[in-house]
């Protein structure tokens, strides 16, 4: 049986990941706070994806799109009119379900439901004072931002098709039912590709990227023995999509949408050319040929990723006769690489020396940590439950012969490394 979602989700709290957004005022559902080590977790997803994808890539480019967009963006694609999920509010207790979520009665206190009405999901907001003031919405999605810059994009560094534009950044929904700790909230992070072409190359390009996602799967340590395709029904998919694969994950609460890929043919460009009058055509210069490129669209959402890695990672064990949790995190996405500690608190010499290799290690790895606070056994322990695959212990012999220990996190195993080579072996 796989780890318990209550267990993740108190030792994403203990230890600095992940905490109710608004705690001191009671929380607010839907939204989640990353912490210390949270943010180093994030931020490690999100600059592997931006390296495998964007920058050791020939045929991708990145932009960073504003998140208020002029809301006749929304209204050209689809979503003010469709982005919404079914609603049923309880008749006798007022709370509101997704209706496809839900048969009968109300599961809170047995009462009956209105009418099935649509919500839309986008938040609205105010830009601006007074009379003056237009609504927009804050993004449901980031792919709008890279619809509305493609012809910028084109213009500007004139890329050659097939190419693509990724963006990484918030994305907003209303969600009627947040649930499910970050897995479904109302504020979160996608990270997405347009990855344009001519429409006959679509399934060559579909298929492509079907790989990618798994590349991405593998480099950040998800199992892909939890990861599961479903080809998604045309009548499930959404209004822009004329083909999606959901990849699932076998997350706490059950087998859910982890990552979304999506051919979403010339929908967009051809919506915002219409509704801007802005040709977004694209010229092939060789041939002469003018034509709306197609798009085929990996989507990824990084809390998502987080909590795929979380339920990987979360291991207990009996470790020489002691229980203990740690976290299997790879050397990637490890909040933190390696944590060097002094042998003893109160010696002088051992601290200088500890310091020393600290500071050396630091400048070459950032995500470095330094410990010197309760027993070896203790920092290891927290160590290991931060998920930091390596610690480093300053001793006596390191003054005598300048090598260090160096334990391993999963195997508990300790060797004698030289200094020289810890940067090498914290990278391996
Ligand atoms: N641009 C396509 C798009 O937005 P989506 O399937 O609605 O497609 C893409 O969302 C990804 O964003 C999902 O696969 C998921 O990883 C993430 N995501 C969507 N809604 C989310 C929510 N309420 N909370 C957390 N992540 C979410």
């Amino acid at each position: 049986m796989g780890v318990e979602l209550e267990k993740i989700v108190s030792l994403a709290k203990r230890r600095g990941f992940i905490y109710p957004g608004s705690e001191v005022y009671g929380g607010f559902s839907g939204f989640w706070d990353y912490g210390p080590l949270g943010v180093e977790l994030k931020n490690n997803i999100k600059q592997l994806w931006w390296r495998m994808f964007v920058q050791e890539r020939d045929d991708m480019c990145g932009v960073d799109a504003a998140i208020i967009m002029n809301p006749k963006a929304w209204e050209a694609s689809g979503h003010v009119g469709g982005f919404s999920d079914p609603l049923l509010a309880c008749k006798k207790c007022k709370r509101r379900f997704r209706a496809d979520q839900l048969t009968g009665i109300c599961p809170e206190c047995g009462g009956s439901f209105s009418e099935v009405r649509q919500f839309n999901m986008m938040f609205t907001t105010s830009v601006g004072a007074g009379e003056e003031a237009t609504t927009s919405y804050l993004r449901p999605e980031t792919a709008g931002g890279i619809f509305v810059n493609f012809k910028n994009v084109v213009d500007s560094i004139h890329p050659k098709l097939p190419f693509g534009i990724a963006q990484v950044g918030k994305a907003f929904r209303n969600e009627i039912a947040p649930r499910d700790f970050v897995f479904r909230s109302r504020e979160f992070e996608q990270m997405e590709i347009e990855y344009f072409m001519r429409s006959p190359d679509w399934e060559g390009s579909f298929e492509e990227w079907r790989g990618e996602v798994f590349r991405f799967i593998d480099a950040s340590g998800i199992d892909r023995s939890l990861v599961h395709e479903l080809e998604v029904a045309p009548e499930d998919r959404a209004h822009y999509s004329q083909r999606t694969i959901d990849f699932e994950f076998d997350f706490p609460f059950g087998r859910k949408e982890l990552f979304g890929l999506a051919y979403r043919g010339d929908f967009d460009l051809s919506a915002h050319a219409s509704a801007s009058g802005v040709d977004l055509s694209y010229l092939d210069e060789q041939s002469g040929e003018r034509f709306v490129p197609h798009v085929i669209e990996p989507s990824f959402g990084v809390d998502r990723t987080v909590l795929a890695l979380l339920t990987c990672a979360y291991t207990e064990d009996d470790l020489g006769g002691e229980k203990r949790t740690y976290l299997k995190f790879n050397k990637a996405v490890a909040p933190i690489k390696a944590a060097v500690f002094p042998l003893l608190k109160n010696k002088p010499v051992l601290v200088a020396k500890a310091r020393d290799v600290y500071t050396m290690l630091k400048k070459g790895i950032p995500q470095i940590m330094w410990d010197d606070n309760g027993n070896i056994g203790k920092r290891y322990r927290r160590q290991d439950e931060i998920g930091t695959p390596a610690c480093i212990t300053i001793d006596f012999q390191t003054l005598e012969d300048g090598t260090v220990t160096m334990r391993d996190r999963d195997t508990g195993e300790q060797v004698r490394e030289q200094i020289g080579n810890l940067i090498s072996q914290i990278k391996g």
